[in-house]
């Protein structure tokens, strides 16, 4: 019987493809500008350079960027659009709000595109390249980006909250957010290698630094310099005080040297299930490399869920 179903669900899949494009809805392609905006990806990667000469901790900033959109409801600009007096987004919710930077360079990105090509470009594919160059910048792999998302005319401060974990996470609770998303233990591992560049406020690794037991001693006496048990909130630290802007594997490193910033890092270096993986990753800069840019493109997979309005913006931060 159920061979039946299979083989009747395969008839009609092929009955459709030959009325339409055998591509799913929604469907992503690299050449989906290849006609109609041919010099997307120059201009992008020209204004991400610029941007991470100017200020490398900036390509750390887009990647993270890319993440928050991904995570909420796909990769739909969503976390672009700012607050209005009668619309609430995701940019104050409590994983972006002062946190999440990069919104000036999408928009010079943005400008440039709707000069070359008009109306044609989506602020979340801008995103999706964006963050891509953002990694390469910095000394990481390459990918072909999927392209062709829409942006949506919607965005979620409360699904902001609920998906994206937050910086006390268990490795079991690590887990099952990227779960809920589609992706693997072993690309939640890999994707949290981007924590290899950037800055966290005291605010998050406090707990860590002054509590934790599985921390070197010498990496929590150098981090309570500037971050005191009372006070200091905002003060910054590199995820990586060694190579702080350069895209290797060097968070794995510091995992397995009991040197991770967060709390929710070291919870994949802790006795648990990621351990052997963060090893494999620690040695082996290639293999790390490799699954994080497949990780980034099944993330960037991410779509809208069906019926979520969407349309392509000409400013990111409104719908037209
Ligand atoms: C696994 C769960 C994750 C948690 C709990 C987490 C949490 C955090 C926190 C708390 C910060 C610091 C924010 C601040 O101080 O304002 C941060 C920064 C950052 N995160 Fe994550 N993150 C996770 C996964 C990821 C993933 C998957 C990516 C990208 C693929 C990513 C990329 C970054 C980057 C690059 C920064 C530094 C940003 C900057 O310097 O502007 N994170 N993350």
């Amino acid at each position: 019987m159920g061979f039946l179903f299979g083989r009747s669900y395969v008839t009609l899949a092929l009955m459709v493809c030959v009325l339409a494009p055998c591509q799913a809805k929604g469907a992503l392609s690299t050449k989906f500008y290849a006609k109609t905006c041919p010099g997307v990806a120059t201009i992008v990667r020209s204004v991400m350079a610029r941007a991470v000469a100017k200020e490398p901790r900036m390509g750390a900033s887009m990647i993270r960027l890319f993440f928050h959109d991904c995570f909420v409801n796909g990769c739909d600009a969503s976390i672009l659009l700012d607050d209005t007096p009668t619309f609430t987004g995701e940019k104050n919710a409590g994983p972006n709000v002062n946190s999440v930077r990069g919104y000036e360079v999408i928009d010079a990105i943005k400008a440039r595109v709707e000069a070359a090509c008009n109306a044609t470009v989506s602020c979340a594919d801008i995103v999706a390249l964006a963050s891509r160059d953002a990694v390469n910048l910095l000394g990481g792999p390459t990918w072909n980006v999927q392209l062709g998302r829409k942006d949506s005319r919607t965005a979620s401060g409360s699904a902001a909250n609920a998906n994206l974990p937050g910086p006390g996470a268990s490795a079991a609770s690590l887990v099952a957010a990227f779960a809920a998303k589609g992706l693997s233990p072993r690309e939640m591992t890999a994707l949290s290698g981007a924590h290899t560049v950037g800055q966290a406020r005291c605010l998050f690794f406090r707990d860590r630094i002054y509590t934790e037991q599985s921390i070197n001693a010498t990496f929590a006496a150098e981090r309570r310099q500037t971050c005191p048990q009372t006070g200091g909130d905002g003060n910054l630290a590199p995820f990586d005080d060694q190579t702080p802007d350069a895209f290797d594997n060097a968070y794995f490193k510091n995992l397995v040297a009991q040197r991770g910033l967060l709390p929710s890092d070291q919870e994949l270096f802790n006795g648990g299930t990621q351990d052997a993986l963060v090893r494999k990753y620690s040695g082996n800069a290639g293999m790390f490399a490799t699954d994080f840019a497949k990780a980034m493109v099944k993330m960037g997979g991410l779509l809208p869920s069906s019926g979520t309005p969407t349309e392509v913006r000409l400013n990111c931060r409104k719908v037209n």
